[in-house]
């Protein structure tokens, strides 16, 4: 019989309902088929605040080793992740912050180099002119604020870009097709939109469209996914001028916690990179995740073989003890 795992990871995620943290958790679970001795267990708060209090609460009673946590909102999830910390418990901040500096590891990409590398390539891209709408990303979680932040210090350089008009999204599309338009009416200059996720940008997008204004406003996105749904497709499409890459972090989370896992020295901000994908660079991006989504298949294929032979093996070994036996 295989060994009782021995550590256990909570990982509690403000919402599952996205290609973007399915990527996350694909990366996760590739990386977690390295450690047979943990048991990883996940809570999904449907991007509810108090929800995900509560479970990182059921978390704390039910028992677990280190949590990872991606908070809905900074400021309302802070207060149960100090208490999970200051436990003794070790936490991976993974995306969405906390307000603390009571955490463990934090993985992610720095949302205020996303929002700072979008500014420069817009005020690039115009020239040094124009009309700028920001559509930004739920209230509250830290991304947002801090796109918000860097993309403002980034057109800082280019004073003939102003920074029109926003929309308060919720980092899904249906806000951005309901809020946008009657922004657009009112402010027509609007040259380019920038959006702090692909989704919304692709609403953005079709809003755009629907208002016969698709080839005069450019849209610029973040999370640059593979796939067919993914921002590399709608840039590779012509739906996005561009988009930032702004990486999931699934495998590297289980990585840093399993270092701190098992003690071993780790790093306390683990950045992950950004870059802009545009017409330039598209086809190379696609190619080269088009190979890596196929490796990554073959890892698959190769583990449940390995599992299958095991099996095979383990059966084989009773048979031949019962025969010793005999
Ligand atoms: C997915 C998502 C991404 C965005 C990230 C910010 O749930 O909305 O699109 O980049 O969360 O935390």
């Amino acid at each position: 019989a295989p060994p009782p795992p021995r550590y256990t990871i909570g990982f509690s995620q403000c919402t599952t309902a996205d290609a973007w943290r399915q990527a996350m958790l694909a990366g996760m679970h590739k990386e977690l088929s390295f450690y047979p001795n943990v048991r990883f267990r996940l809570k999904d708060a449907h991007d509810d605040s108090r929800r995900q209090q509560q479970q990182i609460q059921e978390f704390l009673r039910e028992g677990i080793d280190l949590l990872i946590v991606s908070a809905n909102e900074a400021e309302p999830i802070t207060p149960i992740v100090e208490e999970v910390f200051n436990r003794g418990i070790p936490v991976v901040i993974l995306d969405r912050r906390t307000t603390s500096r009571l955490y463990t590891a934090y993985v992610g990409g720095n949302n205020q180099e996303v929002g700072q590398t979008a500014g420069r390539y817009v005020g690039n891209l115009l020239r040094g002119r124009g009309q700028v709408l920001e559509v930004l990303g739920a209230p509250g979680a830290s991304p947002a604020l801090d796109r918000h932040q860097g993309f403002a210090q980034g057109l800082a350089a280019y004073p003939g870009v102003r920074l029109t008009a926003q929309v308060h999204g919720d980092w899904k599309r249906p806000s951005v097709m309901d809020n946008l338009p009657a922004v657009l009416r009112e402010h027509p200059e609007i040259d380019l939109i920038f959006a702090h996720n692909d989704r919304m940008a692709l609403g953005a997008y079709q809003v755009c469209k629907r208002l016969g204004l698709d080839q005069r406003i450019r849209v610029v996105g973040v999370d640059g996914l593979p796939g067919n749904q993914g921002g590399i497709q709608f840039v590779q499409d012509g739906v996005l001028t561009a988009t930032l890459l702004y990486p999931p972090g699934g495998e590297e989370a289980i990585r840093t916690a399993m270092k701190i896992l098992r003690h071993q020295s780790y790093d306390k901000e683990n950045t992950l990179g950004t870059m802009v994908i545009d017409s330039t660079n598209v086809l190379t991006m696609k190619l080269q995740t088009e190979k890596l989504t196929s490796q990554q298949q073959d890892i698959q294929r190769q583990q449940e073989l390995l599992q299958r032979q095991r099996a095979t093996y383990a059966s084989q070994q009773t048979v031949l003890y019962s025969l010793a036996a005999a």
